[in-house]
């Protein structure tokens, strides 16, 4: 039985982030557990590398279209080798065989009549690739908010509105087909609006997937980057994909204009769309402009792959919008894998060397807590199936949280003082226990944290990899008696919160300072190595003040005009250039750096008496300098 799934495929105008790391690892999890489930899974990932953003891209480096994006899919393609994820296919759309899938769709979509040509005249995001109906010139983009650019061009129209009703016939027949729920509402409300033909090819970029016989034209990067998911697979016969998983913005071209194309062509339609939410920065939007990107890569280094696929599949309900930060994520990592199930590991698997000699007692295990963990099994499982995985690892860690309390409750240090043979007994049951809840939550969890159940396993004393296991394995009652456990070592080391976030957000500029070298762009060196003396430095006042007051400043949407409390009996008036980064109402209160010794001067016409103290790089918006330990206000800096 073979499940093909797919990830978008990620444009090549920005390196991979912790965003596109989000989706790729969670369609790895999923095919890791489908395979459990004995299918045969196939996962599919790449590059979506034509149009306008990357041709205007390449240009400003003055690189040909083709080097910057190869460039640029080999990053990504690296980035899941690091992370480990077990891609089966990386396509990109520059390599022939896609162009020609594309190429052969457009044609079966032509010879049944759902093709014509026409004039476009209208404006057009070149972001994110979308046109925007009854849009005037300059008229945002609703996605992005940029300004529109208007085109006039002769184009090939695809007759999407002749699949308004067939769409929405697919809906109904197949609730599922796009979910969650409340993406499947926007979908159908949006086709119900009534539908327009769509412009499927353009005259005036030249870095594309020509069309057949008209060489003036290549093809509308989604009508070239959807066909994606056949190419990939071209002639495997895994068509049609089980699942495409994608995130929330672009469902539209999933739900509406994919399965429009494909029934045009008269071509099986996926299976189902699922669109995730979005993860958020400290529920901030991530982007470029706000310069709160995070990387994947720092944090792998840190606290290991697994911490973040864990933290992400645990910490967001899948489907919403959720929130990554460097303090959850070492929250989560310290409370359930190092004291969870970390502890778990080492507490039973040495029990039993101590006690039993490392050989796993014989013993059919507490009747309780058998069935609790078949139940666990079952609800987690079903859980998984309808991509909940957040509920799933709930069930799994409350087992866990069981287990613990009944070691606790039998107290096997006290049991193995004893002589008697029922004290015996119970140490074997309490052990084995233990032991076999340990074998199933393992095997159970090794789709989410593949590499730290590969280790556990081993340390059960297990010859064949986790992998292996399937859905059946995971009945109670299946580790043998006798098995030899294996070495045990900490597998969830305890993390220091304020270590690890400090090292990974060193890790973190100098990933981004990598990326934006591989990107062609670079970023400032500190300053030429001009030594100064302490005396100069002492020079500066640097002192810790409190934002008692922030307000807009008229006429400028940079500036920003606060009131700091250093200790003196009069708060500071600074005018700080940090509105793009930050909104008046989230400073008050705040505590920052200033330096207090500067000439005020006159901006705007208010008194500036001092600078406050922010970092950035060239293109990042101003970080203000904050304190992780608490400091009192009038506090030198030194
Ligand atoms: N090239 C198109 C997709 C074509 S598919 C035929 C595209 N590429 S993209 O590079 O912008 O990647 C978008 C996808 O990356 C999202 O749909 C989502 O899967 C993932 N994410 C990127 N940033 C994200 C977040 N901040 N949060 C969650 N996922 C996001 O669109």
């Amino acid at each position: 039985m073979k499940y093909y799934l797919t990830t978008p495929i990620y444009y090549t105008n920005a390196a991979p982030h912790i965003g596109h790391a989000y989706t790729t690892i969670t369609a790895d999890a999923i095919k890791r557990l489908k395979i459990m489930q004995g299918y045969d899974a196939v996962l599919t990932t790449g590059t979506d590398e034509h149009g306008v953003n990357v041709e205007r891209a390449a240009e400003a480096q003055g690189k040909s279209a083709q080097e910057y994006t190869d460039v640029i899919a080999e990053e990504f393609r690296n980035q899941w080798k690091i992370l480990g994820l077990s891609i089966d296919r990386f396509e990109r759309t520059t390599s022939d065989r896609h162009a020609r899938c594309v190429q052969d769709l457009f044609m079966r979509c032509r010879d049944r009549g759902y093709v014509y040509k026409g004039e476009y005249k209208g404006q057009y995001c070149i972001f994110d690739n979308l046109y925007v109906n009854d849009a005037k010139p300059g008229d945002p983009c609703p996605e992005c908010g940029r300004p529109t650019e208007t085109v006039t061009e002769e184009n090939y129209f695809f007759r999407l509105s002749a699949f308004q009703q067939k769409l929405l016939d697919l809906y109904e027949a197949q609730p599922d087909w796009v979910q969650p729920e409340t993406r499947r509402n926007e979908v159908i409300a949006f086709v119900k609006q009534g539908l327009q033909d769509l412009s499927i090819t353009r005259t005036q970029i030249k870095w594309g997937i020509p069309v057949p016989n008209e060489p003036r034209h290549v093809f509308y990067v989604w009508f070239d980057a959807l066909t994606t998911y056949m190419s990939a697979v071209h002639g495997e016969g895994l068509w049609p994909a089980d699942l495409h998983l994608i995130g929330k913005e672009i469902v539209r071209f999933h739900a509406v204009y994919w399965p429009s194309f494909l029934m045009a062509a008269e071509l099986p339609l996926p299976k189902k769309i699922f669109a995730h939410g979005w993860l958020l920065f400290e529920n901030d939007k991530m982007s470029k402009s706000r310069g709160n990107i995070v990387r994947a890569t720092p944090i792998h280094k840190v606290l290991g792959t697994d911490a973040l696929r864990y933290f992400l599949l645990r910490e967001v309900v899948f489907g919403q919008d959720g929130s990554f930060s460097y303090d959850a994520l070492v929250g989560r990592y310290n409370s359930d894998l190092a004291n969870g199930l970390g502890n778990l590991a080492s507490r039973t698997l040495t029990m039993i060397h101590q006690y039993r000699g490392g050989a796993v007692p014989d013993s059919p295990g507490e009747a309780h807590i058998a069935e609790a963990a078949d139940d666990a099994v079952a609800s987690a499982l079903e859980a998984f199936d309808k991509f909940e995985f957040s509920r799933a690892l709930e069930i799994i860690w409350s087992l866990i949280g069981r287990l613990d309390k009944f070691i606790v409750e039998r107290a096997p240090w006290k049991l193995a003082k004893e002589k008697d043979d029922e004290s015996r007994r119970l140490l074997d049951e309490t052990l084995y226990t233990a032991a076999e809840a340990l074998r199933v939550v393992t095997a159970l969890l090794g789709p989410v944290i593949p590499d730290s159940a590969a280790k556990i396993w081993s340390q059960l004393g297990f010859t064949h990899p986790v992998s292996d296991v399937r859905t059946r394995d995971l009945h109670w009652g299946k580790l043998p008696a006798g098995q030899l456990l294996g070495t045990v070592g900490a597998v969830f080391p305890r993390a220091d919160a304020k270590l690890s976030i400090e090292k990974m957000r060193e890790l973190e500029v100098v990933e981004y300072a990598r990326q934006q070298a591989v990107l062609g762009k670079t970023v400032p060196k500190p300053e030429a190595e001009t030594k100064i003396a302490i005396e100069d430095f002492l020079k500066i006042d640097m002192r810790v003040g409190v934002v008692k007051e922030a307000a807009a400043v008229k006429g400028s949407d940079k500036l920003l005009h606060l009131h700091v409390d250093i200790g003196e009996p009069k708060p500071r008036s600074i005018v700080a250039g940090i509105a793009g980064a930050y909104k008046p109402q989230e400073l008050v209160g705040r505590k920052v750096a200033i330096v207090a010794n500067l000439q005020p001067r006159k901006l705007k016409g208010l008194e500036s008496q001092g600078m406050i103290i922010a970092a950035s790089l060239e293109d990042t918006p101003p970080a203000l300098v904050s304190f992780l330990d608490d400091v009192p206000v009038g506090a030198r800096l030194k």
